[in-house]
């Protein structure tokens, strides 16, 4: 498909054809396409200032304001933010705040994972057959599997960090069982291990929540954002408390620098998201949508569907069902993706303003090719 125009919960072919998104640009287009509160604040900041200078060096509003107003939702010690410009970057930056924080090297991530493809992010990625072509990675990574709690044992006093997605997305939207983050949590505090949680698939109000793990009673040391931030613009985050990342400050100074994070453009267009999101019904609103798509969403052919909120996976008995599926949905008008290890998964994660006659025209859609593959 060659994209013309995209506006709310449609993107436009270059023969003006348009296709309903049930994939938000996988789930990095909260408010739908060109929201007008975005565009407003992009075109404001545009005519005041884009790059003056690297990220720290000068005072710039939209990025202080942006790190402000996590900080006001986030809970203590979630305090101090520091924006880069991709979500891998924020958990390479994660990784390193881990080490020297704790001064120790080793790395506990779960099987499964994704994290991003840059080197460090790559090593927490729990797929082998992924990253063998590009070894070797980084050293001491582990990794145990998620929802086991005996594995959680693995985690000692020689762990720098704990790193995992709060719902495992690239392994089909898996979400934690009872009670397992918090365990998790209980054991990094007891042998001084650091919990990063990436949320950059599951925050900024798409399972329900404004981050995911305001779900499941337990808070990360280091919370890692990106993708639905920006609302449209490429950026990635990672917070923890002041002390913490004042760490990243000296020995050595500059410990973790970029030229571009934090830059005024995508923070405004972040500022605006955030407020948006936090200022509107959008996230108690995603609860209902869920449940919708789950009523509307029932067919032979679906065996399952896993996830929370707009984070949703629905499970075919084959990867080949899923692919017709997907395929034949763009035909007719409706964008649905895969996830990058499930297989069988189709992904439906809309923008969180669609409405709720866009999820009924769009499920029937679906249900109409379920019964044609059938
Ligand atoms: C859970 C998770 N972590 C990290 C990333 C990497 O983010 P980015 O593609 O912005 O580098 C992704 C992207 O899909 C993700 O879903």
């Amino acid at each position: 498909m060659q994209v013309s125009y995209a506006e709310g919960s449609y993107i436009y072919d270059d023969n003006k054809k348009a296709y309903l998104d049930f994939v938000a640009g996988v789930s990095a287009c909260p408010l739908g396409h060109r929201h007008p509160k975005v565009i407003s604040a992009i075109k404001t900041q545009l005519d005041k200032y884009l790059h003056v200078m690297v990220y720290g060096e000068y005072i710039q509003e939209p990025a202080v304001e942006l790190s402000k107003l996590l900080a006001q939702y986030l809970p203590k010690p979630l305090e101090s933010t520091y924006l880069t410009n991709s979500g891998t970057e924020a958990v390479e930056g994660a990784l390193k705040l881990a080490k020297r924080f704790t001064g120790r090297s080793e790395i506990i991530a779960a099987k499964k994972a994704y994290h991003g493809n840059t080197m460090g992010s790559m090593s927490v990625l729990g797929v082998e057959k992924q990253k063998q072509a590009f070894r070797p990675l980084i050293p001491d990574v582990h990794f145990i599997a998620f929802n086991n709690e005996a594995d959680i044992q693995k985690i000692t006093t020689k762990t720098a960090a704990v790193i995992l997605e709060t719902i495992q997305g690239g392994a089909g939207f898996i979400e934690p069982k009872e009670g397992y983050l918090e365990k998790v949590r209980q054991r990094c505090t007891a042998v001084g291990a650091i919990l990063i949680l990436d949320e950059i698939q599951t925050g900024i109000g798409r399972t329900g929540t404004l981050f995911g793990f305001e779900h499941y009673n337990c808070t990360p040391d280091i919370l890692v954002s990106g993708k639905g931030l920006g609302g449209g613009l490429p950026i990635g985050a990672f917070t923890a408390s002041k002390k913490m990342m004042d760490c990243l400050m000296d020995n050595p100074k500059l410990g973790h620098i970029t030229t571009f994070g934090g830059h005024p453009l995508i923070a405004a267009a972040a500022l605006a998201t955030l407020n948006e999101i936090i200022n509107s019904n959008i996230i108690s609103e995603t609860l209902e949508k869920e449940m919708i798509i789950r009523e509307q969403l029932q067919h032979p052919l679906i065996t399952e569907i896993r996830g929370k909120g707009l984070m949703l996976a629905a499970i075919t008995p084959s990867a080949e069902i899923t692919n017709q599926v997907i395929l034949k949905c763009q035909e007719a008008g409706l964008i649905l993706f895969w996830l990058l290890f499930e297989p069988c998964a189709i992904r439906i994660t809309p923008p969180l303003t669609i409405t709720n006659k866009e999820i009924i025209e769009g499920c029937k859609l679906l249900i109409d090719v379920l019964d044609q593959v059938q």
